[in-house]
């Protein structure tokens, strides 16, 4: 197995890393402890070619491959989850969903302008009463000949207040179950679009979710995207790449929280020596060390699969429930290896440890996760090995 990033995939880790370090870090404190967006880095994220990176130049897109991509998201989210997130969803959710399943001229009318940060984008799928069970949706779009009249409430959207357009996931047709749901391209400007006010969260404080009201929007017939009753599929198929995403900020999450650590460790002195000379915290900068390694072998392992067109849904669940749960895990570590430091805001700890516990519940929570393994695992009778390109036989 091949190991080895290329040069273009280090620069990118390089510039990423770059920004967040002198652009996020400085305020990032400030902006959490306040919910403020962080405007000015999702501008320079724009000028950086991190909005759009995965998408077609033609398109005003980076042209990139996943595996940049989730470099890029890892260091950015050592520092910023707020950033990483707004970033996430409008790459992975948005963007890659309307280049992957859009007709040209809906290529042409939006994605240039998502992927240059004209326009921020945000994924609408989940209801009051459809988070994980996400079929049973109570939003409607009824087909009134030349558009849809659509009537709902979505919940918890991530980029809710600043997105300009929306991929709104509704039911047309129920007697069909999740084959009368379609998806629809909104501009927020239209009337009948309102936005909730912002939710007041444990971490990635500063990204803004709110609750989105559709009151008689009327959208045009050409706004929906995919064929008639792809709505649903659609939804599974674009959560299925945001999960190597959000799996690549849970890494981000913690290498953070273990880098943070290991220099507070060599600097920190207790009882006549560093205190990762003591046992006890060398051992858990060893298990921190090992943890990270393995989830960072599923999430690039998802990235490939995607980059090489290979069924990547298990792959990408596999990749998201492990690197958050390393993640949730391991800040928690961090905090206790810098005692009562880690406990106030200053040393960053704390934070990253508020942001993990969201990536063990957006775009699908663990138990998601593990019944799209299982679901896989039953379907096709295998066992799965992290050998390229091979599925071995379950005997
Ligand atoms: N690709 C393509 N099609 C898929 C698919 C996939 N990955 N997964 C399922 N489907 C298809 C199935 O084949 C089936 O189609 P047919 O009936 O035609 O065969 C159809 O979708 C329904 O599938 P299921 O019967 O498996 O549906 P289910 O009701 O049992 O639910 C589920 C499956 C996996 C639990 C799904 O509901 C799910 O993923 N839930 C979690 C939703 C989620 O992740 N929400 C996150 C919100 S977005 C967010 O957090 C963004 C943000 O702001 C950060």
């Amino acid at each position: 197995m091949n190991f080895e990033l290329t040069e273009e995939q280090l620069a990118v880790k390089e510039a990423a890393r770059e920004f967040a370090q002198k652009q996020c870090k400085p305020g990032v404190i400030e902006r959490d402890s306040k919910m403020e967006y962080p405007t000015e880095q999702i501008k320079m994220m724009s000028e950086l070619g991190f909005m759009g990176m995965m998408v077609d130049p033609k398109y005003g897109g980076g042209g990139m491959d996943t595996m940049s991509y989730v470099l890029a998201l890892e260091e950015i989210s050592k520092v910023d989850n707020s950033c990483s997130v707004i970033m996430s969803v409008n790459n992975s959710l948005v963007c890659w969903g309307l280049e992957k399943h859009g007709n040209e001229e809906q290529k042409q009318k939006y994605l240039t302008k998502l992927c240059t940060g004209e326009y921020i984008g945000a994924f609408c799928l989940s209801e009051p009463e459809a988070g994980s069970d996400a079929t049973s949706q109570r939003t409607t779009a009824i087909d009134q000949g030349d558009h849809y009249l659509l009537n709902g409430t979505k919940n918890w959207i991530t980029n809710g207040g600043t997105s300009r357009i929306h991929l709104v996931v509704a039911q047309s047709d129920a007697s069909k179950g999740h084959r009368g749901i379609n998806v629809f391209i909104v501009d927020t400007q239209w009337d009948g679009v309102s936005i909730g006010a912002k939710e007041d969260k444990l971490g990635i404080r500063s990204s803004d979710t709110h609750t989105i009201m559709y009151n008689d929007v009327k959208v045009p017939k050409e706004n929906r995207l995919g064929p008639e009753g792809f709505g649903f599929k659609f939804a599974m198929k674009v959560l299925s790449g945001g999960r190597i995403g959000i799996a690549a900020q849970a890494l981000g999450i913690a290498g953070g929280a273990y880098e943070l650590s290991v220099a507070y460790a060599k600097e920190r002195e207790a009882f006549g020596k560093p205190i990762g000379q003591h046992q006890a915290i060398a051992f858990k900068l060893a298990d921190m060390a090992t943890d990270i390694e393995a989830a960072k072998m599923l999430v690039y392992r998802s990235a490939w699969l995607k980059d090489q067109h290979q069924d990547f849904t298990m792959a990408s669940s596999m990749a998201k429930v492990f690197a958050s749960e390393v993640a949730m895990k391991h800040t928690v570590e961090a905090v206790q290896v810098h005692g009562g430091y880690g406990f106030v805001k200053e040393y960053h700890v704390e934070r990253l440890m508020r942001d993990a516990k969201i990536t063990q519940i957006y775009e699908g929570t663990s138990e998601i996760q593990r019944i799209v393994i299982s679901r896989e695992i039953i379907k096709n009778n295998n066992l799965y090995v992290s050998v390229a390109n091979e599925q071995v036989e379950h005997a």
